[in-house]
C-alpha cells in the first residue's frame, strides 16, 4: 500500500533532549492508536544543522521548526481530521 503521509522527526541530540523525544512518542501513539501506520512513512533523521531552531518535525513536505507537544499533537489532529469525540 502507497503511503499517504509522510512524517520524519529529527533525532539528532539537540532536537531530541529538547523535545523530540517526546514528540516520537506522541506520534508513535497517535498512529498506533489510530491504526494509522499503514497511512504513514514515519522516520527519524540525523541532525539536519537547523538546532538552534529545534526540534524539527516535517509533515507532507514542510517543515516545522520549535515545535512542542500541544503543536505536534494539533497538526496531527488537523492532518488527520480527528474529530473530538464528547461522552
Ligand atoms: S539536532 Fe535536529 S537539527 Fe540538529
Amino acid at each position: 500500500m502507497e503511503k499517504k503521509h509522510t512524517i520524519t522527526i529529527c533525532l539528532g541530540s539537540s532536537c531530541f533532549t529538547r523535545g523530540n523525544d517526546v514528540n516520537l512518542e506522541i506520534i508513535k501513539k497517535f498512529l498506533a492508536d489510530r491504526g494509522l501506520k499503514e497511512q504513514v512513512d514515519f522516520r527519524g533523521h540525523l541532525c539536519v544543522n537547523s538546532c538552534n531552531k529545534g526540534p524539527v518535525l516535517k509533515i507532507d513536505g514542510t517543515t516545522y521548526y520549535e515545535i512542542d507537544a500541544r503543536q505536534v499533537e494539533e497538526l496531527l489532529n488537523k492532518i488527520f481530521a480527528v474529530k473530538e469525540v464528547t461522552l
